[in-house]
């Protein structure tokens, strides 16, 4: 595994391994991704391989220019209302963190999107990204570089930690901007929908559209180990649902140490117990906590952000979550955080890794 810091030379290096058919890890705004060829069906089946991730789940077309959404989507396939919009939204949060879910192109192999009709097309907010993208093609399907499931990356060294040589280079362009996955916003029918909060939020996309969107669809609760009575459904009864989406999936960027999630006024009544570790949203609330105990000499307490900024807060958390869970912890507290804009993905994310 070749592992470099992201410079000209290294990303044409990095181009040249994607269009051979190789894997990529690669910085973006929102986490790490694992790009390969979006054209190249059998480099799209190592990235499936080398994450462990099942062949039901689909990925993400990246893009580095807002013309290749000809060749990715079949826009044809359209309503007239859906084309506006989706120029709309292309125009005013493009490059983001946003992926469009639409009609997909016949030249996007079937293994790309799970055999769905559609597929999901994002812009990356990012130099280094957007370079590689355009050298490499034009077209990269990236999922997050971790394992299936797990927490997604958001520095170069969580990549190799996790994958390793399971990729054939790693570009390191330090830490991530936004550090939350994009929001999957699905266009392909009239009945617009969120299908997983992230770092655009509603309230954005509901300015650039004019209108309230449909609170989100109830979280998929198969795939979750804590909870046994939902049997798993087969792989087949999946496929043909264009709303599963597994980041739906309730256990989800998961750590290993058990996640326990409350919202404020509860955390703070938490007494500290040796062993378990306290992840505050702001410090009003993490002070107030420290004020309540007797002995925290020894407390393990993060704050994600001191002032209470949410967009701190999310490039934080995955990267927090990472340190604790090397820590040996018997437990991670965690504090919702106030639910609105870059709120409701922080807390969905809480959501799917507690137990
Ligand atoms: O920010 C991001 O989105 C990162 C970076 C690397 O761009 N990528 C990412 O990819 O989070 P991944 O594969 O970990 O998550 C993609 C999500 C999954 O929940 C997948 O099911 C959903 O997008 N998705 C992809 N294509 C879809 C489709 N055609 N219909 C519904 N959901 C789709
Ligand atoms: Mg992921």
């Amino acid at each position: 595994m070749i592992y470099l810091p992201a410079n000209d030379e290294s990303i044409v290096k990095a181009a040249g391994i994607i269009s051979g058919g190789g894997l990529v890890a690669f910085p973006t705004e929102t986490v790490y991704g694992l790009g390969a060829n979006a054209y190249d069906a059998k480099a799209l089946a190592k990235v499936f391989e080398a994450k462990g991730r099942p062949r039901f789940d689909p990925l993400i077309i990246h893009i580095a220019a807002i013309e290749t959404l000809e060749s990715v989507a079949a826009l044809s396939l359209l309503s007239a209302d859906a084309r506006k919009k989706l120029f709309l939204l292309a125009e005013n949060l493009m490059p983001g963190p946003l992926s469009i879910v639409l009609p997909k192109n016949e030249k996007i192999p079937g293994i790309a999107t799970a055999g769905l009709p559609t597929a999901a097309i994002r812009f990356p907010d990012h130099d280094v990204a957007q370079k590689l993208i355009s050298l490499a093609g034009g077209a990269v399907a990236a999922p997050s570089a971790n394992p299936f499931g797990s927490l997604s990356p958001t520095r170069a060294e969580h990549v190799r930690d996790k994958l390793g040589d399971k990729v054939d280079m790693i570009l390191d362009g330090g830490p991530a901007r936004i550090g939350l996955e994009s929001t999957v916003l699905d266009i392909s029918n009239d009945d617009i929908r969120i299908l997983r909060p992230g770092g655009t939020p509603k309230e954005a996309i509901e300015k650039v559209i004019g209108f309230k969107l449909c609170p989100q669809q109830k979280t998929q609760t198969f795939g979750s180990e804590s909870d046994q009575q939902t049997p798993l459904p087969s792989p087949q009864s999946l496929v043909p649902n264009p709303q599963v989406s597994p980041g739906q999936l309730k256990s989800h960027y998961a750590p290993k140490t058990p996640l326990f999630v409350v919202d404020r006024e509860k955390i703070i009544k938490q007494p500290y117990k040796t062993g378990c570790a306290f992840l505050f949203f702001d410090d009003f609330t993490a002070n107030e906590w420290l004020k309540a105990q007797k002995h925290t000499e020894k407390a393990a307490v993060r704050v994600l952000s001191g002032a209470g900024n949410a967009l701190e807060a999310a490039s934080k958390l995955f990267e927090t979550l990472h340190e604790l869970d090397s820590g040996n912890y018997e437990r991670i507290f965690a504090q919702f955080a106030p639910p609105d804009g870059l709120g409701e993905a922080i807390n969905d994310r809480l959501t799917r890794a507690s137990c």
